[in-house]
């Protein structure tokens, strides 16, 4: 069976060209509130781990920023150079960041870190191409019981008519960066202090339950690889249940969702 990492290098690879279409809509709204959180960026460095297709990394340049991406999905390094030829993009792993000690002023990951296989990893090697003082700063979405409308559909769906407990490869705890106090422990063990925790939400706003099952298999990678594991009937139930949940969600402007997320922000000692 392929690794996780390897399966999430190959889905990112497959959905690079849809996500601007289908996800970026929900992630693009954490972009402000993070950058407004590393205060003025005007003039300084900054790597953003995870890039995808350079939104953030577009926001940073122009707020002013010297602004390096990296992704290990060579065709979302291609989308985002082509989109943000102000910055530098290179393909790369959040583990192992292929730069120089204490070269930045300012890392980011936005919703990445529960993708990468050794998250421990990559917040050290954030850790160590920052300054002394540097700010470190990430996305992770809250865990399922935190006010999600979307993750509480599909994990309701998914009990009701299959099961969470399929064939996939072993993956990390996904929504330990988003639980203040082990996130805490993890960035610590880095060097990190003077933590900030700030709970959001994002909003997903579609106008069919199709639209809702479009976003999850064209713009995200791990929710349809547990809908397409479970049996054939059961995949079909979870399907319909999904598309028909979403109209409890509908109000005047259409079916909208919650994305809850978590800010993070620690500093360098
Ligand atoms: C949900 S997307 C987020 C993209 C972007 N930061 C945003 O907010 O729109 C997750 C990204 O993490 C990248 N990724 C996952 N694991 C990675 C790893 N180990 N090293 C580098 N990039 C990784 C994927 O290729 C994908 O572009």
């Amino acid at each position: 069976m392929a690794s996780f990492k390897e399966l999430e290098h190959q889905g990112w690879v497959e959905k690079a060209h849809l996500y601007d279409d289908h996800f970026a809509g929900v992630t693009r709204q954490a972009i402000n509130p993070l950058l407004e959180g590393l205060g003025d960026v005007a003039g300084r460095s900054l790597i953003d781990v995870c890039c995808g297709t350079g939104d953030l990394a577009e926001a940073a340049v122009q707020s002013g920023a010297q602004v390096t991406g990296v992704d290990f999905a060579e065709p979302m390094i291609e989308i985002a150079r082509a989109r943000v030829p102000l910055a530098k993009f290179a393909v790369g792993e959040a583990e192992n960041l292929n730069f120089k000690d204490e070269c930045f002023d300012l890392a980011t990951c936005a919703f990445g870190l529960w993708h990468v296989a050794e998250p421990d990893s990559a917040i050290s090697e954030a850790a160590r191409v920052l300054r002394p003082g540097g700010t470190y700063s990430y996305t992770a979405w809250l865990p399922p019981d935190e006010g999600w409308d979307m993750m509480g559909l599909l994990v309701t769906a998914i009990n009701k008519h299959g099961t969470m407990d399929v064939d996939l490869p072993p993956a990390p705890p996904p929504f330990r960066f988003a639980q203040a106090a082990e996130a805490e422990n993890a960035l610590r063990a880095c060097n990190f202090g003077a933590f900030t925790f700030e709970s959001r939400v994002a909003i997903w706003r579609g106008q069919t339950g199709d639209a809702l099952l479009d976003l999850l298999y064209k713009g995200i990678v791990r929710a349809p690889m547990l809908i397409e594991a479970q049996t054939p009937d059961a995949k079909q139930a979870i399907i319909s249940e999904i598309r028909s949940g979403a109209e409890a969600f509908r109000g005047s402007e259409g079916i909208t969702m919650r994305w809850p997320y978590m800010l993070a922000r620690a500093t360098k000692s």
